[in-house]
């Protein structure tokens, strides 16, 4: 009896050994950018004042200000890093402000479980006329990936303009990027000026650009200047084409910088946004299943927008591992709203004043959203709590706000 009990003991741990085994087998490779990357980018706040004490000292902050644990990964280094190749062609990083080299920093950044990503240029030079990887894209691959690089974010600055040659420039870069066989990131940067949703992925990119750089304003009336409204409005009719491992870039986040962004800042009227355009600016872009890359000072960032970066709701709905970007399924007298599907038959939607005045707003979750069905239970996050919406969203949002719920089963 004992012996026929142990026996059947050993058989089923067999038997459970060989499932696991197989289950493991089964499991596919990860795919990279299975969620929108989050992270940190050098540009906007610092363009080229950047060096390895301040890398590092972002990175710590990051790790301190709970940016980490909110899933802020990735730390790139954006252009004007490089002063230029040394005799064998390898791309050498300005020896003054990166003095220990990119190799020594990658390993500070992985020591405290971050990523590092860089920057380089499909043509000779970078838009701020550094070097760039033109014509030597499988040295610089291999040496990005010798240094422990994880994410390149490739620019298209001095490149022709047609779309074949672009393809086939991003393309020689990817391919260079994966026969290194280091997963590594890779972030197309053309400003969406040959549509690069229909190409980008078959190049190679985890994520493209879709828009010319975001400035820190809400809405410019230069049509050289592109603020958060004329971004967020082209995105729409891009949301089929986003999805885990090749996402819609709209460019990075203002949030924070209050106009002491220097590049974000060109042409604007220097002041940045208010604490609520920053608000709805970090909550369509979680909708929108955008990147989430920061661009201000992570050492010395407010616990205002701190709070806000690393709202876990907002996150979640951001980083929701069914990838979808969100659609507009109401748009009337200046009231949009958004819906985002989301894993299990959840839903976001977020509703936007686009007006500069306060409105009450009542939409009928049936008859306006077409949404209504009985879910268990819908949060509201800036209002932080729970409702009950019977048929009807109700509520009163100032000018430029926005409230994002979450629709649970
Ligand atoms: C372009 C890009 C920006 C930034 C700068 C650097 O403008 O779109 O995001 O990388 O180049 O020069």
């Amino acid at each position: 009896m004992f012996f026929q009990l142990l026996k059947k003991i050993g058989f089923i741990l067999v038997w459970m050994f060989i499932v696991s085994i197989n289950a493991l087998q089964a499991q596919p490779a990860a795919t990279l950018c299975a969620t929108p990357p989050m992270g940190w980018n050098s540009w906007n706040f610092f363009e080229g004042k950047i060096s390895d004490s301040i890398i590092r000292e972002i990175a710590d902050a990051m790790l301190a200000n709970g940016m980490k644990d909110a899933g802020y990964e990735y730390i790139i280094i954006d252009d004007l890093w490089t002063n230029g190749r040394d005799k064998n062609n390898v791309l050498i990083a300005d020896p003054v402000r990166f003095p220990f080299g990119i190799k020594n920093l990658a390993d500070y950044i992985h020591s405290k479980g971050l990523k590092l990503g860089i920057y380089s240029n499909a043509a000779q030079l970078t838009c701020g006329g550094v070097s760039s990887s033109y014509g030597f894209e499988e040295l610089d691959a291999k040496t990005f990936a010798s240094w422990g690089i994880d994410y390149l974010k490739y620019d298209y600055c001095n490149a022709p303009d047609d779309v074949t040659t672009a393809f086939t420039r991003y393309k020689k870069m990817s391919d260079a990027l994966k026969a290194t066989g280091r997963p590594i990131v890779y972030a197309i940067c053309e400003w969406g000026q040959r549509k690069p949703w229909l190409w980008a992925k078959a190049a190679g990119g985890h994520l493209w650009r879709t828009t010319w750089d975001l400035r820190d304003t809400w809405q410019s009336n230069n049509k050289d200047l592109t603020g958060i409204m004329e971004i967020f409005n082209d995105q729409d009719s891009l949301a089929q084409y986003a999805g885990p491992g090749g996402w819609n870039d709209p460019d990075m986040l203002m949030v924070g910088l209050y106009g002491k962004g220097s590049s974000s800042n060109a042409g604007t009227n220097g002041k940045g946004c208010t604490k609520t355009e920053y608000e709805t600016h970090f909550a369509l872009w979680c909708m929108l299943a955008a990147p989430l890359i920061v661009n201000s000072d992570t050492r010395n960032i407010s616990s205002e927008t701190l709070q806000l970066i690393t709202n876990k709701d907002l996150i979640a709905i951001n980083q929701d591992k069914l990838g979808k970007q969100a659609n507009t399924i109401y748009n009337k007298d200046s009231v949009q709203v958004l819906m985002k599907i989301l894993n299990s038959g959840n839903l976001a939607i977020c509703i936007f004043n686009k007006s500069g005045t306060a409105k009450n707003i009542s939409l009928n979750l049936k008859k306006d959203l077409d949404v209504w069905k009985p879910y268990k239970y819908v949060h509201a996050i800036f209002q932080n709590k729970n409702i009950n919406p019977y048929n009807e969203l109700t509520l009163k949002l100032e000018g430029h706000a926005c409230e994002v719920y979450t629709f649970k089963n």
